[in-house]
């Protein structure tokens, strides 16, 4: 089948293979960057290909390590550790390195509400408040290794949780705060969570959301949890309050102590768990540990960002998800950076609130996601136009494949010809920036995330695990461990096992396994990695990943439902849309207030995200004879495209002749 996807995007990849134009690296940039010049990036390619281990080894020198390491790499495939037996605390590193010198005052957070609210947290007073949240999280029972879930709003307070977990070694699982509460009550009770760090409530379209009412309900089936620590902004009228369990935040930080040592973490102690979807209903906990995943997390954001002590940062990702792990905290406060944080929706209360906060607080860098991109793009240029961008010098993307026109829009309407993009592709499970151009030596095109990073062996190959020839479609794989890699699946070894290297593990390759990325890739003349997306049953929506058959099995849960299957379909918006196929019950009415009851029911269940774009009714699913839906047939009818190929395996032709006819209707 991830074959045939393969071809079917072939077409696809074609029209972008045929974009000509570079964009060679301004000579301005160039001259202050890191990495001058395309001979000096591909001179360390090459040396870092040849021995990875040293490479990573003099990035780690840049970090403060508690105690030496004495291997940089044991690799027992497909299980890896790195910098073994060093120490090394991720707090330490983000905060308390930075006190001695010059940054001791420099703002670490500048942030803003969506009232427009707004606060500064130097360097030295985030360390403050970060030893007084661990100490809090020690007097509330937390020791290291214990799991502890933060569901709060992108307000400065959640940085905070997150250095103060990894500061006492609790890892810390965030769970984006736009999932329903059984989404989150499934996250909590498969990582046996002892605490939840959450908020009254937080500003979103200039409506109030409440975090906190979403806790308790999931609460009601995840009895590991012993105590919750509320931020109570006030902005919540009688929230409500478990006496015995529930514990005030603020209460809580101002009797504590803001003096917290680090404690001195092996390298290989867990870090965080971020649930990610899977190709199966029940999403992954991916683990990641410390010492690798700071040591890739900090160069990246230094080199790929071109990041200096003058730059402000903003990446717009949510904490929730891996993007705003790495790339709104760690890497750049490891740097020293100075972090642009926003609460609240990109349209408010007016679609240009992203180009007014760039020309207010003189943002140099934005990093963001390329269905931002489309939807400002569709609003039109005069939105940008109203405000002077001259602050930014370079710009990101992330997420998704991000098409040429966008590409182009963002660089003319918002780069204003003049600031590099750098297309960087990676993976919650990666940890940090894979793929993706230095924005001093590469010389890009728009739609392709360049070439792998220095360290990074990536390569796209057929089912065999051999190279396909340039400009062949494949699979994306990852030749050699990586320092930020995924260590396992939180639990289930097993299934971490299956999941990334069973293909490669099956070819005989037990020595050298293949990481998998489940992408589908092609490389063309120049060894530029054009990734088309997802070629297994994982759909990519806005940037954000859903599992077809999570949405399935929430389907299937609604009483009216019988069957179901999702299927992604291209969307010039999000991407990918979810199109949801669905066989009633008995008796049901096939209307469209079922349709939209269905619709809210899966957002309830997972998240609005993942609420269909579009639901057909259909008496009977294509199957074939042994009874697997044909699910290829129903991407080409969600994608309105007429149906094509061997049809002769079908159980019931008649099911696929009605859909095609509500097509038409
Ligand atoms: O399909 C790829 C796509 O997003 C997937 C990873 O999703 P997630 O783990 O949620 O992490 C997103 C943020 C890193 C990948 O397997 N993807 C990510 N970045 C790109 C991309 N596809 C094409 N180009 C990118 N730059």
């Amino acid at each position: 089948m991830a074959n045939k996807k393969i071809k079917s995007d072939e077409a696809a990849i074609d029209v972008l293979l045929k974009e000509k134009k570079i964009y060679p690296p301004a000579k301005s940039f160039s001259r202050l960057a890191y990495v001058k010049s395309f001979a000096e990036l591909k001179n360390l390619r090459k040396k870092a290909l040849s021995s990875p281990e040293k490479f990573w080894e003099s990035a780690a020198k840049e970090l403060f390590w508690h105690k030496p390491w004495r291997k940089t790499l044991a690799w027992k495939p497909p299980f890896s550790q790195w910098f073994v037996g060093g120490k090394i605390n991720a707090s330490y590193n983000a905060l308390d390195r930075h006190l001695s010198g010059f940054r001791r005052h420099k703002a670490a957070l500048i942030w803003e509400g969506e009232n427009g609210e707004k606060r500064v947290l130097t360097y030295l007073e985030l360390y403050r408040e970060v030893c007084r949240a661990a100490n809090a999280l020690k007097k509330l029972g937390i020791k290291a290794g214990d799991r502890v879930a933060i569901y709060m709003p992108m307000v400065p307070e959640a940085v905070i949780a997150m250095l103060a977990c990894s500061r006492i070694g609790a890892p810390h699982n965030v769970v984006f705060a736009g999932f329903s509460a059984s989404a989150l009550s499934e996250r909590i009770q498969d990582a046996q969570v002892k605490l939840v760090i959450t908020a009254d409530g937080f500003f979103r379209k200039g409506l109030i959301v409440k975090p906190k009412d979403v806790v308790d309900e999931a609460l009601k089936s995840a009895p590991s949890v012993e105590k919750v620590l509320v931020l109570n902004r006030g902005i919540v009228e009688n929230s409500s309050w478990v006496e015995g369990r529930d514990v005030d935040w603020v209460d809580a930080l101002s009797e504590a102590s803001d003096d917290c040592p680090a404690e001195k973490l092996d390298s290989e102690h867990p870090l965080f768990i971020l649930y990610t979807s899977g190709s199966t209903g029940k999403p992954k906990g991916i683990l990641h540990t410390t010492g690798g995943y700071l040591v890739q997390a900090a160069w990246t954001t230094k080199y790929v960002f071109d990041l200096k002590d003058d730059d402000l940062f903003w990446c717009t990702a949510d904490i929730g998800w891996v993007t705003g792990h790495s790339y709104v905290v760690y890497g750049p406060l490891l740097n020293g950076a100075t972090v642009f944080m926003y609460e609240g929706s990109p349209m408010h209360p007016a679609p240009d609130r992203f180009w007014s906060m760039i020309e207010r607080h003189k943002i140099s860098i934005l990093y963001t996601a390329p269905t931002a991109i489309r939807a400002f793009m569709r609003l039109g240029e005069s939105w940008p136009q109203k405000h002077d961008l001259s602050s930014l010098r370079l710009l990101g993307s992330v997420g998704e494949p991000i098409n040429p026109e966008a590409w182009r829009w963002y660089h003319k309407n918002i780069g204003r010809e003049k600031c590099p993009i750098v297309d960087t592709w990676w993976q919650t499970e990666t940890g940090s920036i894979m793929i993706s151009p230095l924005p001093g030596a590469t010389g890009t095109k728009p739609g392709s995330a360049s070439l792998p990073l220095p360290g990074i062996d990536a390569e796209v190959v057929d089912r065999s695990g051999n190279p396909v020839p340039l400009g062949a479609g494949g699979y994306l794989v990852i030749k050699k461990p990586w320092p930020g890699m995924l260590r396992t699946i939180y639990g289930n070894p097993a299934r971490y096992k299956e999941q990334y290297f069973s293909q490669a593990l099956a070819l005989g390759k037990k020595n050298y396994p293949y990481y998998f990325t489940g992408d589908g890739a092609r490389k063309d003349k120049d060894g530029y990695f054009w990734v088309l997306g997802r070629i297994d049953d994982v759909l990519n929506v806005s940037g954000h990943r859903l599992s077809t058959m999570e949405i399935e099995s929430a389907l299937v849960s609604h009483p009216a439902v019988a069957e179901a299957a999702v299927v992604g379909r291209p969307d010039d918006l999000t991407g990918q849309a979810v199109s949801a196929f669905v066989t009633l019950k008995e008796g049901q009415n096939p209307d469209e207030s079922l349709k939209r009851e269905i619709s809210e029911y899966v957002g309830r269940a997972i998240s609005p995200i993942a609420k269909p774009a579009d639901i057909r009714f259909t008496p009977l699913l294509p199957k074939t004879r042994s009874g697997k839906i044909m699910r290829r047939l129903l991407r080409e009818i969600a994608s309105g495209g007429a149906v094509k190929g061997d049809v002769t395996t079908l159980e019931d032709l008649g099911a696929l002749e009605k859909l095609q006819s509500q097509e038409e209707e």
